[in-house]
């Protein structure tokens, strides 16, 4: 409830999607988050798996559409993003290329597709980009990646960071705790971004640390960082749209805002629907063919 009066708040005055895209046509780009950056224009972030829900992200004005590996949480069924594999990702990128046309479109490099060898990262975020349509790819840890990401960038492939709770390393942090409360800790991550604005990236991810360290990031680097339980000192917000749309009902971490109860809207509707099948009002007259 708490988190619907504060939504109803901070959208008053401001314009519908459709409106703010009748000013914002322009295609998203790399450089034009960077340019938001500069500007202080906050970047809005979503992941998206399949067309349909593209479309409506799109059309809504959200600039960046992450094909995350949170589909096989999401989507998959699975418990963590463990599982999914470079196809998956493709499949779902392309999908999602098919219903944007103004986003930029991020695709995910799954687990061990970047972890083994900068060649073979090299080799599949370029089928990302190629074969499903990215405009951009996203990988997880720091100074780790940087040889990954630097053959990336120089070869035109436009590279996005993630640190802090990064979830492909779940089973070695053995917790979903929040990253970089102890020192040690922090300046790692502090250095890890450096890393990767030096490797060439174009944006950071920073999941679950404290806000004060994603400013202190946020002000450091010339690249935009995109938080996630990251606090609002950070260039723009990504959140999993099944969460803030709440359709998913077991996953309520603190920084998840419910815009909608879509889990409950749709039971009722599916709900109405099996009444009426059951009653015999359904389908009537006026729904046949004669
Ligand atoms: O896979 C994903 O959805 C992500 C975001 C939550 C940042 O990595």
């Amino acid at each position: 409830m708490e988190s619907q009066q504060q939504s109803a708040q901070s959208t008053d005055g401001l314009q519908s999607g459709g409106a703010y895209m009748q000013q914002n046509q322009r295609a998203v780009t790399t450089l034009r988050l960077v340019e938001m950056k500069q500007k202080a224009q906050k970047i809005v972030c979503l992941t998206a798996y399949d067309a349909l829900i593209a479309r409506i992200l799109d059309d809504a004005g959200v600039d960046v559409l992450l094909v995350g590996d949170s589909v096989g949480n999401v989507v998959q069924g699975h418990e963590t993003t463990i599982p999914v594999t470079l196809e998956d990702i493709i499949y779902h990128t392309k999908a999602v290329k098919r219903g944007a046309s103004r986003s930029l479109i991020v695709a995910d490099m799954p687990f061990m597709s970047y972890q083994v060898h900068p060649d073979e990262a090299f080799r599949n975020a370029g089928r990302l980009m190629k074969e499903a349509g990215a405009g951009a790819v996203k990988l997880e840890g720091g100074q780790r990646v940087v040889e990954a990401v630097s053959r990336m960038t120089a070869a035109g492939i436009p590279v996005m960071g993630h640190l802090g709770l990064t979830p492909q390393s779940i089973n070695q942090f053995g917790s979903y705790r929040p990253r970089g409360r102890a020192r040690d800790e922090a300046e790692e991550i502090m250095n890890d971004a450096k890393a990767l604005e030096e490797a060439g990236a174009f944006a950071i991810v920073l999941e679950k640390i404290p806000s004060p360290l994603a400013a202190s990031i946020s002000s450091l680097l010339t690249i935009p960082t995109i938080g996630i339980g990251a606090g609002a000192g950070c260039d723009g917000q990504i959140l999993v749209y099944t969460d803030m749309l709440g359709l998913t009902l077991d996953f309520n971490p603190r920084f998840v805002r419910r815009y909608e109860s879509l889990h409950e809207r749709i039971t009722a509707a599916v709900t109405n629907y099996a009444h009426d099948v059951r009653a015999e009002v359904f389908p009537n007259e006026n729904e046949s063919y004669q």
